[in-house]
């Protein structure tokens, strides 16, 4: 703990080149680190995308072992089917080209496609530290901060004397305004000479970050990493990271949103904002939206309320943050928040608006808005979903795409971060917020009130490329409220678009268990879910040329569409010649007439078909259609369907497919008598609105009041939160360092690769309801978990070397390296959940954080259990896995147990 009041400043945050950083300060009197040029290099070997998160990150090598640098390995890429290290001299850290010339791609292409360049490599190098050569006293080793982008995983550990690696994720997306990874060094440097450590990087050439070569004009696939790594040299206790900020554009001297964010960075100690203002004469009032705690070594966003009295022309907010840590408390001045005054738009003259809200109650969040030309009676808005990649907060690309709209606002959302979740989960309800947010900005000033638009408006839905998927996803599981949808340059899923046949782990698993853990991707496989578009227009654009999503995408999906619907409005516009971006893509006079007409026909009056289908996989993620909606599945992991029949004016005929419960609002869609499956059901007058439905026995109906929706479904739910996640170590973090590591771990994650926030507290804060009522939770490791396992029921518990069955009829599963997760409701709200990590030993626990699902499409159900096969064998070292049965049950035909 530190001694405090004069010790905390803030200042800038240091900017990151993305190139290498070696300390800057002189070695005179502190500490030095350096990478040497030399690496080894160890691949490629056929993995898939997504596989890195069940393998050891250095695999084939087991690192509790002395390396062999003369070894062979057996990979099915390499003439002979085998390789052998390499070494490579790089200049630059900052870029890390690694590539195998000797490999016959072209050849492995040529029947593989895509899926053959796909690979995996470990890279080595040496880390030393150096002490400083006059030592005032004694200085401390200063934290080293380690960015690694575009590679999956390092790790640092000493040079001789193996041990237990743990993994950090690198940046692979290279997203913009990333934070480097505060990481412990495993060892003590030495006081008084060089200390030599090894450093080791997972490298994984993915098709989707890195491309096809083609287009680069070279056969070989290159992956470009790059490794920045030094001692932190931040002054104070808590930093500021100003790249982390969250600042609305201001309109005519008023706020374009209620939400202000300051970026925060605790460098030592545990503290928390507990109060912000600002000067009272400036006319705006900052609220702070609750105590924010910032761990050691967590960043936090402070989330700030704004609200204004009169207008504010200045072009920098000035604001005070008192901070306390135990009994110190401390008052800092921000100076210079940044804000950039816009004046109003008028017929000819507009800029992208930066609009701000609170996601998720509390997450001071971006979106972009583009007004329209004129005023008038509310519109339907275009929600227009960018590509992987783009950031629209410092990029102009994507809004300077978009034709501007003569009466309707367009409404650009970051879907958490420029990749997001691929436009599933947190990135969906950030779409569907940010629009909501724009919807009461315009509410709340009289000037803007003539451009408002309506409460829940419908919305158009445009995007392209990983946009353009999201534009098929965001429409087809909410397709009430979407009146038309443009997707362009769309994938229809992940695993068509770079297939999955070369994965490792399926050479060792039961097909069984992996259609299983292949239930966690049914959800956002859009082919599936195109039965929900039948009467929705549909105008889907591609490029004939397409190098990086191949056309072939778009045509499948419209194909699949009219076999549903013969009759469906889809039209699909493919330009010949194009490739992946053109600037006509949206900016042409067909989708211009598709958008006005549909503008122009708000609010549409045309009846639904006669027959449709709604299909849902994860029902808390899926609207209604025609007022229809899945509430729970009877086999969670199976498909649900629901075909509704109009048999006479008042009467439908319904057949189920796999549901438990369902809903149809009548203000919606008319009935009084319906035929469900065998059973008979009259709807009285009196109970117009929402009415329910469940299944007493299978396929017999009656209307019911239980309208709870199923929760569960795959791990991936944990992101949808309401509020920041909360990660839960134990009170000893003496004892139990790792459960504090791995908290940290995942609360970067979050941060880098969603923008979610995160809380970390401890076992005996559980229950306190200003903690636990936030968001979804994280219990990590056996202690965290034991606290909440009082009064629950859970399904598995992790004690001494044994996984125990509590109900679930699995055999107890003994031995090291065994980790099992699992989700579980959340133990204060109805509508969250939480998940429990634990496992055998230390090296268990790694093993399960790496399935913590950071990333889009990582296989994991509600519940898992790994050992140490997976290092080598991938999925085929899962245990047992399964998805819940409706509440939370037991799901036999969903279970997989050894
Ligand atoms: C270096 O000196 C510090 C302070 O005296 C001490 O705590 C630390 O253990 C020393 N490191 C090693 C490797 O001996
Ligand atoms: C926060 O700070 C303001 C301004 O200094 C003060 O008026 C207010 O009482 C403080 N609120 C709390 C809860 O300490
Ligand atoms: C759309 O194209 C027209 C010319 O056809 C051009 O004047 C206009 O700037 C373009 N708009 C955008 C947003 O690219
Ligand atoms: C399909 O929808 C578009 C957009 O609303 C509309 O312009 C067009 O007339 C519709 N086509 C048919 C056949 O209904
Ligand atoms: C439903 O249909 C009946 C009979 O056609 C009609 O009287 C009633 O107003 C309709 N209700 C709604 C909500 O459309
Ligand atoms: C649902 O209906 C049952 C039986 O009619 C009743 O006992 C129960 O209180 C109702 N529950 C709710 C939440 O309305
Ligand atoms: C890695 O090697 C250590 C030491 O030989 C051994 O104890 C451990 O079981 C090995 N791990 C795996 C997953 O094979």
């Amino acid at each position: 703990m530190l001694p405090l009041s004069q010790t905390v400043f803030c200042f800038a945050s240091m900017m990151l080149a993305y190139a290498a950083i070696q300390n800057t300060f002189s070695s005179e009197s502190s500490w030095t680190v350096e990478v040497s040029k030399h690496w080894d290099v160890l691949g490629p070997f056929p993995m898939q995308a997504r596989e890195q998160q069940f393998i050891s990150p250095s695999f084939p090598l087991n690192l509790s072992e002395p390396i062999d640098f003369a070894k062979t390995w057996p990979s099915s890429y390499a003439d002979g089917g085998r390789v052998t290290w390499s070494s490579v001299n790089f200049e630059d850290l900052g870029d890390l080209e690694i590539s195998f010339p000797d490999i016959r791609w072209e050849s492995l292409r040529a029947t593989e496609g895509w899926a053959a360049l796909q690979h995996h490599a470990v890279l080595r190098s040496t880390l030393t530290v150096h002490p400083p050569i006059n030592p005032s006293k004694s200085t401390p080793v200063p934290h080293l901060l380690v960015q690694l982008l575009q590679g999956s995983y390092f790790t640092i550990l000493p040079k001789n004397g193996r041990r237990e690696p743990r993994w950090y994720s690198g940046n692979i997306y290279a997203m913009e305004r990333s934070l480097p990874q505060e990481v412990p060094l495993p060892t003590l440097p030495s006081n008084d000479s060089a200390t030599h450590y090894d450093i080791f990087i997972s490298g994984d050439y993915e098709i989707r970050l890195f491309g096809d070569p083609h287009t680069q004009d070279r056969e070989i696939p290159v992956q470009s990493i790059s490794l920045s790594v030094k001692f932190d040299d931040a002054f104070g206790s808590v930093v500021r990271e100003a790249t982390q900020d969250i600042v609305c554009d201001f309109v005519d001297n008023f706020a374009f949103g209620d939400a202000i964010g300051l970026g925060l960075r605790s460098v030592d100690g545990w503290w928390t904002v507990t109060n912000v203002s600002t000067g009272a004469s400036s006319g705006l009032t900052l609220t702070l939206i609750r105590p924010t705690r910032i761990a050691e070594g967590q960043t936090r966003i402070v989330p700030i309320r704004i609200t204004q009295t009169r207008p504010f022309s200045q072009a920098f907010i000035d604001l005070k943050i008192t901070l306390t840590s135990g009994a110190s408390e401390t008052i800092v001045t921000i100076e210079s928040l940044p804000v950039k005054q816009l004046s109003g738009w008028t017929e000819s003259v507009y800029s992208p608006i930066k609009g701000t809200y609170f996601y998720a109650r509390s997450m001071p969040t971006i979106f972009l808005a583009l007004p329209p030309r004129y005023a008038g009676p509310p519109k339907p808005p275009i929600l227009a979903l960018h590509g992987a990649g783009v950031d629209v907060v410092d990029q102009s690309f994507w809004a300077d795409a978009l034709p501007r709209n003569s009466h309707s606002w367009f409404v650009i959302p970051t879907g958490r971060s420029p990749w997001g979740l691929d436009w599933h989960g947190p990135s969906t309800k950030d779409a569907w917020a940010s629009l909501d947010a724009l919807v009461t900005i315009l509410a709340a000033n009289t000037v803007w009130l003539p451009w408002k638009l309506d409460l829940n408006t419908p919305a158009i839905v445009l995007g392209h490329s990983n946009g353009g998927q999201g534009a098929w996803y965001i429409a087809s599981r909410y397709p009430d409220r979407v009146l038309g949808v443009i997707p362009a340059a769309a994938y229809i899923k992940s695993q068509s678009y770079v297939p999955l046949t070369l994965s490792r782990s399926a050479r060792f698993i039961d097909p069984i268990l992996l259609s299983v853990l292949e239930t966690s991707l049914t959800p956002d496989n859009n082919d599936l879910f195109l039965t929900n578009l039948v009467d929705t227009p549909v105008l889907a654009i591609h490029g004939g040329n397409d190098e990086n999503v191949p056309v072939w995408h778009s045509r499948e999906a419209v194909g699949i569409l009219e076999t549903w619907n013969p009759a469906a409005n889809v039209t699909y516009r493919e330009d010949p010649g194009e490739g992946h971006w053109y600037s006509t893509v949206f900016n042409n006079t067909q989708v211009a007439a598709f958008i006005d007409d549909l503008i122009a026909s708000y609010p549409s009056t045309t009846a639904p078909s006669s027959k449709f289908t709604l299909s849902v996989s994860v029902p808390a993620e899926s609207g209604s259609l025609h007022g229809w909606r899945i509430v729970a599945l009877s086999i969670p992991g199976r498909l649900g369907r629901l075909r509704v029949e109009r048999a006479s004016d008042l009467a439908v005929r319904i057949h189920t497919s796999n549901l438990q419960r369902f809903s149809v609002d009548t203000t919606v869609y008319n009935i009084s008598t319906i035929y469900v499956d065998n059973s008979k059901v009259h709807i009285s007058k009196d109970k117009a609105g929402t009415i329910h439905f469940e299944a007493v026995e299978q396929k017999v109906w009656k209307t019911s009041n239980h309208s709870e929706i199923q929760l569960s479904g795959r791990m991936q739910a944990i992101l949808s939160s309401d509020g920041p996640i909360v990660l839960v170590i134990p009170d000893d973090t003496e004892t139990y360092p790792q459960e504090l590591s791995v908290a940290r771990r995942i609360a970067h994650d979050l941060g880098l690769y969603h923008r979610l926030d995160t809380e970390i507290i401890r076992s005996s804060e559980a229950f306190d309801p200003d903690f636990l009522s936030q968001g979804n939770i994280v219990a990590i490791g056996n202690e965290a978990s034991a606290s909440f396992m009082q009064n629950k029921r859970v399904p598995f518990e992790a004690k001494g070397s044994q996984i125990l069955p509590c109900y679930a009829p699995q055999q107890p599963l003994d031995g090291p390296e065994i980790g099992l997760l699992f989700l579980h409701s959340h133990p204060m709200t109805a509508d969250g959940n939480m998940v429990m990590l634990q496992s055998t030993d230390a090296a268990g626990l790694e093993r399960v954080a790496r399935l913590f699902p950071i990333r889009t499409g990582i296989p994991v159900p509600d519940w898992l259990i790994v050992g140490p096969l997976a290092d080598t064998q991938g999925a085929g070292g899962v245990m047992g896995a399964g998805v819940w049965g409706s509440d939370w049950s037991w799901n036999e035909p969903m279970s997989w147990t050894s």
